[in-house]
């Protein structure tokens, strides 16, 4: 039976990846920072779904919780067969109104925690001739209107450029693009008002948002966008130069300063 490690794990997509990988019969690594959420999880998991979990409580911006995760990635003794780079989060406020330590931590989790981890989880992959990973971005990448996008555009990016050095190998690399999704992402005080702000119409289901990207993995799609309404605002949001959605940047930041 193969085994996945899920970042993020502890609510929202990411737990909803452990529960559809669960029920495909993939044994589960879960990490997030929440060793509580976890063991709940893994214990309601275990139970239903009768598979293994194991429960790696990390921080994904502290370099040794980090180290530790890429580790058991690079574990010869109990493979892994996908990685999926779940773990993620707004801000809500503009690069000028964040300290420096809010800015870092958002690069460490977004950026160099998924880099680091493919890097880990690559050479045992390549070397057995399967495997795959799976970078969670956002709609956001599509807009340059926050260092949150940046990151998430990186991601992208990134996957572009890892699906490119893999071909040949066996390995896949996939990113999944969801928009508006109903999870904890939005309970901040600082990004709660998008509850209000958008039409129901616009928020997807985590169940729906996993189904297609584990579908899209199958398929070996590189770029999964879930629901056709978000793949039309991909093509919109592509189509707008830099110039206007720059300008959003600074609407963004009177509004929120
Ligand atoms: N919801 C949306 O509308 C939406 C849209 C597009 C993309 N996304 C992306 O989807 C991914 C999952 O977010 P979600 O919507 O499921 O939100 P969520 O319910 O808030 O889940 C975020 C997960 O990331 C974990 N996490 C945050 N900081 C971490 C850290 N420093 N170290 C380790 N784990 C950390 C959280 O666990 P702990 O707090 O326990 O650490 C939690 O499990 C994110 O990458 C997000 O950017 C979300």
């Amino acid at each position: 039976m193969a085994t996945v490690l899920i970042t993020g794990a502890s609510s929202g997509l990411g737990a909803e990846f452990a529960w559809q990988l669960a029920t495909a019969r993939h044994d589960l690594v879960i990490v997030a920072r929440s060793r509580d959420r976890l063991d709940e999880l893994a214990t309601s998991i275990r139970s239903a779904a009768g598979v293994s979990v194991e429960v790696l409580a990390a921080d994904l911006g502290v370099e040794s919780d980090l180290e530790r995760v890429a580790t058991r990635l690079a574990d010869a003794s109990s493979p892994i067969s996908l990685l999926v780079n779940n773990a993620g989060y707004g801000s809500g406020r503009s690069f000028l109104a964040n300290d420096w330590a809010t800015e870092k931590a958002m690069i460490d989790v977004m950026v160099t925690a998924p880099a680091r981890l493919a890097h880990a989880a690559l050479p045992g992959m390549v070397a057995r001739g399967h495997g795959a990973i799976l970078n969670v971005s956002s709609v956001a990448a599509h807009l340059a209107n926050s260092t949150y996008a940046a990151h998430k555009r990186w991601l992208l990016d990134f996957t572009h450029a890892l699906a490119g050095t893999l071909a040949g190998t066996g390995v896949s690399a996939s990113v999944v693009i969801p928009g508006l999704t109903r999870t904890r992402f939005h309970d901040s005080p600082e990004l709660s008002h998008y509850h209000d702000a958008f039409p129901s119409a616009a928020w997807l289901s985590p169940e729906d948002v996993v189904t297609a990207a584990l579908a899209g993995l199958r398929r070996r799609t590189v770029v999964v966008t879930p629901s056709a309404r978000y793949r039309v605002v991909g093509v919109v949001a592509r189509s707008v130069p830099r110039s206007v959605t720059r300008r959003t940047s600074a609407v963004r930041r009177r509004g929120r300063e």
